[in-house]
């Protein structure tokens, strides 16, 4: 089941994202949050930076996971998903860093860093995970036709996602071929999923998530199998479904 909730535009569904976050991190003792990368959540990461500034928040003992991470990109790499989290959230916020974390792109054994990853969320199981919606209907970077029963894997990235990802590289050759991900059976043993999806390029997608069936063809739809899902989209975003 979807709980959906309009917002008017980018300001007002980062708003109540925003809120309920605050309002989750503010109920549970020790959050475990799962955070997600792209231009949907940034606006939220702003408010919650404001947040914690007003002391409103306080991630002091908040464990992270992040969704995913390109293969073969450094830390420091300026379109490493580990840069996008230190400079739109994890710097400004006080969180441990300890106690963040991200798949390691270019750890020497992939398939052992996703064990380990997948590991670590077993043992810590994520209370709130956000979650952006990729065109294809990608959550995470689990593309079409991924199982759902899928753990942290490597994936091949489809075409159509390192095209709409190539506006941050200088060019196409630069956007990697693989990421890690957490899978599908991971997101959805999350205790609690909130989507986000802004303007009209998502329109058809969130059509789909709405509207569509169930199916491995369709990686979101996943969702509707989850007891506690908010969906956040803009009137834009919603404007086919
Ligand atoms: C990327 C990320 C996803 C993200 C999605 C949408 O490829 N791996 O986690 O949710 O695509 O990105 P954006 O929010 O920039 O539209």
């Amino acid at each position: 089941m979807l709980d959906i909730i309009q917002a008017k535009n980018y300001e007002d569904m980062s708003e109540k994202a925003c809120e309920i976050m605050v309002d989750r991190l503010n109920a549970l003792i020790n959050p475990i949050l799962g955070f997600a990368t792209g231009s949907t959540p940034e606006g939220v990461y702003k408010q919650l930076i404001e947040k914690n500034k007003e002391k409103a928040i306080s991630f002091q003992n908040v464990m992270s996971f992040n969704l995913d991470e390109y293969v073969g990109l450094k830390k420091d790499d300026p379109n490493s998903y580990y840069h996008f989290m230190f400079q739109k959230l994890f710097k400004h916020i006080d969180i441990l860093t300890d106690w963040i974390h991200i798949p390691n792109g270019v750890a020497p054994d992939l398939e052992k860093e996703c064990d380990e990853y997948e590991q670590l969320i077993r043992d810590h199981p994520i209370d709130f995970q956000i979650l952006g919606l990729g065109v294809n209907g990608h959550i995470g970077f689990n593309e079409p036709n991924t199982s759902f029963s899928s753990r942290t894997h490597i994936v091949e990235l489809d075409e159509s996602t390192r095209q709409a990802n190539a506006r941050f590289f200088t060019s196409m050759n630069e956007v990697p071929t693989k990421a890690i991900t957490m899978g599908i059976q991971t997101i959805m043993e999350s205790k609690e999923l909130m989507l986000l999806a802004s303007g009209s390029h998502k329109a058809d997608a969130v059509a789909k998530l709405i509207n569509g069936e169930i199916s491995e063809s369709f990686p979101a739809s996943a969702l509707k199998n989850h007891q506690k899902v908010t969906v956040i989209a803009d009137e834009a975003a919603l404007a086919k479904a």
